[in-house]
Order: structure tokens, then sequence, then C-alpha cells
């Protein structure tokens, strides 16, 4: 219902935890509160609906969402007609929408992953029928295309292409809370990131949990490749980036078709997550230590530069010291040019929750620290052989810590910060290497002959 000529707006905060798909969610959420009317809000204490978008990987994400509710109380004291919605991963959780009921009767709707876009219609009957909502769907039943999207960022979007896992790692909970693999007609990617270039933007992000089994769920005959393909002959994107790579799935045709399209960037993430092959095992990752060491050097002979990033987990049951003197081997002889690093976290209702021979926390402290400060040592290593070099970056905008450089990135999806000019936004150029940090690189503009 748009509001008419006069008529008070009414404000939206969102607040996301989690990973890119929940950010991506958040641009859908975005999208549907302003179709409805709502216009953004400075900060929490201006909006008239705040959305939690949540995550639920580690209990820590969880924490800190009980503890935001708790806040969120007070303001509500403050201001008894603020909407206060839950939403994302953590709510999907059965005990989760128990918990809300019990405890944070405030809490105005919750609503699970697979009924995001039911979000507009659960206002609505929260405002009419002023009580708690709680709706949450057990499963996605198809997927909603065609809903108008908010984006967060003016030069890269994030497209989905597929939705859940298959692929139950025994400590993960994300097949639970974002049930099976569905991937996206073909037809209607490709239509959003051709209304994507149509309004200006150069550089596609694709995303799902594991984009190496795109379209094993579909009738058609496509795979990742055939589709990476397909968005590559769309005239006037730049780039193509894609998000997660499970190493098992990572097929020769898949390093053939990446290597030899020139709008995939040479970066891959790759998250290796052990270097035993007893803990991939118990994991459930469905590779071996020497099979993931084989497809990276494949990867590196198909793409010489390619930027190699990962995700490692220590403190898995069962873990000894000789199982993560592996996982530290396998980091020195990769040399990842960065990493995630996590301390295993039981989540209720995975394999791993109940296996008995836990690690104790100190032991999966000393045992990240460790991993934190080699990987350090090797990401300052590998930025420091990217000076001297000149390499073409996008630039992306104002840096977000100091706010007179700008912002622009390589193809190896490093950051690279220098003294530009607002109206670079958008530009494809080349910025030569002066310098570099754990975490970015140093540039300047190349002055014109
Ligand atoms: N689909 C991706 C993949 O296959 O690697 C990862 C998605 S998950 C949201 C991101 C990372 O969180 C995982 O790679 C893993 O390292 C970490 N993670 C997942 N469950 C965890 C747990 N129970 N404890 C600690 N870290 C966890
Ligand atoms: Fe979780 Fe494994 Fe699926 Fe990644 S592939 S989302 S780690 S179950
Ligand atoms: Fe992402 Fe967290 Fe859900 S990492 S998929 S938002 S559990």
């Amino acid at each position: 219902m748009q509001p008419k000529d006069g008529e008070n707006l009414k404000k939206y905060h969102i607040i996301t935890f989690g990973c890119q798909m929940n950010e991506h969610d958040s641009e859908l959420i975005a999208g549907m509160l302003e179709n409805k009317g709502f216009l953004p809000a400075e900060n929490q204490h201006d909006a008239d609906i705040i959305v939690l978008n949540t995550c639920c990987v580690r209990e820590t994400a969880e924490n800190k969402v009980f503890g935001l509710l708790g806040r969120l109380g007070q303001l509500k004291k403050q201001k008894p007609q603020l909407i206060i919605a839950m939403g994302g991963c953590m709510s999907q959780q059965e005990h989760i929408g128990k918990r809300v009921k019990q405890r944070f009767k405030y809490v105005d709707i919750v609503f699970g992953t697979h009924n995001i876009h039911a979000l507009p219609e659960l206002i609505d009957r929260v405002e009419s029928q002023k009580k708690q909502v709680i709706d949450i769907w057990p499963d996605r039943k198809d997927i909603c295309e065609g809903l108008s999207v908010k984006r967060f960022h003016g030069i890269r979007a994030w497209v989905n292409i597929m939705y859940g896992c298959n692929n139950y790692c025994t400590y993960c909970i994300v097949p639970y809370v974002r049930g099976r693999e569905k991937s996206r007609q073909p037809e209607a990617i490709i239509n959003e990131v051709e209304e994507l270039v149509r309004q200006g933007y150069q550089e596609v992000t694709l995303l799902g949990q594991n984009v190496n089994s795109y379209g094993k769920d579909l009738t058609l005959n496509i795979d990742f490749a055939d589709l990476l393909v397909k968005i590559s002959e769309i005239k006037d994107l730049n780039r193509i980036r894609y998000m997660t790579s499970h190493p098992k799935d990572f097929c020769d045709k898949l390093i053939m078709t990446i290597s030899s399209l020139p709008k995939v960037c040479e970066h891959i993430h790759l998250p290796v997550q052990a270097g035993s092959n007893h803990i991939l095992k118990k994991m459930n990752r469905g590779y071996t230590r020497e099979y993931y060491l084989e497809l990276v050097e494949k990867i590196k002979k198909a793409m010489p530069g390619v930027s190699l990033t990962t995700d490692i987990m220590v403190g898995f049951p069962g873990e000894s010291d000789a199982d993560f003197t592996d996982t530290v081997e396998l980091i020195k002889y990769v040399e990842f040019d960065s990493a995630f690093t996590f301390i295993f976290n039981k989540r209720q209702g995975t394999p791993a929750a109940s296996m008995t021979d836990q690690v104790p926390d100190e032991v999966k402290v000393a045992r990240i620290e460790e991993l934190i400060a080699l990987q350090n040592e090797i990401s300052l290593r590998k930025n420091k052989l990217e000076v001297g070099r000149t390499l073409p970056c996008l630039v992306e905008g104002p840096s977000k810590t100091n706010a007179d450089l700008m912002s622009a990135r390589t193809r190896t999806n490093k950051i690279v910060v220098f003294r530009g000019k607002q109206d670079m936004v958008g530009m494809l150029m080349p910025l030569r290497i002066t310098g570099y940090g754990l975490t970015h690189l140093e540039g300047e503009v190349i002055p014109a002959e």
C-alpha cells in the first residue's frame, strides 16, 4: 500500500548478521519495504519497523541477536508502536521460535528463510491483529521471482543462482535452516544480470552455498560452467565472481571454463576446513587432503596468478595434535591469499554436536591463535609481492577506513586504497601498487604520459 500525499511516511531499519546470502536477503527485504511505502531510517531509533536478519552458523551470532533483542525491548517500551521483526536462519530453528514466543513477547513478527517474500503481508497482519505473528515455513515451495530488490552497492551486485545446501557437513546448521538445493532457472538469472547491466552494474557475484552443484536439480541439461558461459555473453558486463565453491564438485570442465572466460575473475573461495583426512572424513566433506592439493595444483596451472581464499576450522571433535599439524602444513603449502578461521562450535541438531570426543576450549584457542598468526604472515607476504605491479582495478567508492581515499578492487578480490576522485567511481582503471597491509593494498593512479 503506497502512502497518500501528506501522509506520514514510515521508516525501516534492517540489521543483518551472517553471510552474503543474508546480506542479499536484506536487499530483498529493503526492496519489499520500500515497495510498501517505507523509507530508510537513519538509525534504529528513527525507525517504525526494525528487521533483524539473523544467522545461526555459530553461537556467537545467536548471542548477538539475543543481546540486541534485549536492547530493542527497552526501545519498544519508549515507542510501543514500533514493529520488531525477526527473520533469517536463526528464526528458522523451531526452538528459537519457541524461545521468542516465551521470552521476547514484544517481538511482533518471526519469519523464516523460506517465506521472506511474505513479510509485507505479515506486517499487515500485525497491524490489524495487534498480536505476535510467527510464520515459519518448513521448506521453500517455489522460488519467488520478480521481487523488487534494493541494492546496497552501486557498482557490484549479488545474484542468487541457487538456494539451500545438500551437503550436510556434520558441523553445519545451514542445510537445516536453508533447506535442500534449489537452482534458479537460467533465464531468470540471465534476465536479472541483464537488467543489472542496464542499470549500470559492472560486476556480479553469483551466490550459492555450493555454486558448483548449480543445475543438478533442474530438468534442463545445464551446469555451473554452462551458466558462466551464458552470463559471460552479456554485453557490457565486466566482471563475474562466484561463491562458494565446494572442492568436491570442482570439475575439470569448470577449471577449463573459468580459465578461458575473460570476464570471470581470478579469485576462488575454496573452503578446505581441515588438512587431515581423518577430520575431513568425520566432517563429511567428500574429499581428501590429496584431492584438495591436486585440485589447487590444477587451478594454479590453469590460472597463473589466481588468488585462493579459504575457510578453516580448528577444534572439530577428535582433532589431535597430528590432525592440526596436517592443517598447518596444508596452509603453508597452498599459501592462501587470505582465510576465514573458525573455532568449531556445537550446533544443536548437527551430528558433530553430539560427538563424544570434543576438544577442550584452551586447545581450540591455542590452535586458532597459531593458525591466525601463520595465515597473517602468508597474507602479508603475498600482498607484498603485489608492490610495483600495475593491476586493473574497479573503483567502488570512498574507502571505508579513510574517507580521504578511494577504494577499488583487483580481479583477485583485493582492496586497493588510493588517492582519487569521486567521479572515478565505476571506472575500470590501472593502479600501480605502492604499499600493502594485511587486508588491503595501497595504490596510485598512473599519471597520463
Ligand atoms: N558453503 C560453504 C562451504 O561449503 O564451505 C560455507 C558456508 S558456512 C556459512 C561458512 C563457514 O562457517 C564454513 O565454511 C565453516 O568453516 C564455518 N562453520 C560452519 N559451521 C560451523 C560450526 N559449527 N562451527 C564453526 N564454524 C562453522
Ligand atoms: Fe554447510 Fe557444508 Fe553446506 Fe557449506 S557445504 S553450507 S559448510 S553443509
Ligand atoms: Fe549464512 Fe549464517 Fe545462514 S552464515 S546461510 S546467515 S546460518
